[in-house]
């Protein structure tokens, strides 16, 4: 895969990571969403002494897009360490889904670069959505 977003987002993403505050996993991850308008937003995962506040990487890279007025994404690059590929929580698979379509791509990438490019359906199927909160 090679088109000039997507090397800028992997860009972005292995910053994102480099900055993870990951101490207690040690496992750090790096995530870039990209807007309908072009605009790019890194986040990296943010752990914490009392485990269950960490935040995922796409959690503070979509933090990052709705605090500066974005609404929807159309492509995610997500880079993390080790030989599997690091798909997102299912926690994060619920996050891509507000603001992603179906067939929005997520590159799963790792510290040699893509590994795998799957969609926010192969994710994400029968996904609760807002739609979901129709009770007429
Ligand atoms: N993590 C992410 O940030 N994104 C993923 O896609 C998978 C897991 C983080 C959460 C935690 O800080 C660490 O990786 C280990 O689970």
């Amino acid at each position: 895969m090679s088109n000039s977003a997507f090397d800028e987002m992997v860009v972005l993403a292995r910053a994102a990571q480099e900055n993870a505050h990951a101490p207690y996993s040690n496992f750090h991850v790096g995530a870039c969403v990209r807007t309908e308008s072009g605009a790019l937003y890194a986040g990296c995962n943010v752990e914490n002494a009392a485990y269950p506040q960490g935040q995922c990487a796409e959690a503070s890279a979509i933090g990052n897009m709705v605090t500066s007025g974005g609404h929807r994404i159309v492509e995610v690059v997500v880079i993390g360490g080790g030989e599997r590929l690091c798909t997102p929580c299912g926690g994060c698979r619920q996050r891509l889904t507000e603001f992603c379509d179906p067939d929005t791509p997520v590159h799963i990438c790792g510290t040699e670069g893509l590994r795998k490019t799957l969609t926010v359906a192969d994710l994400m199927p029968f996904a609760f959505v807002a739609d979901n909160l129709d009770k007429s």
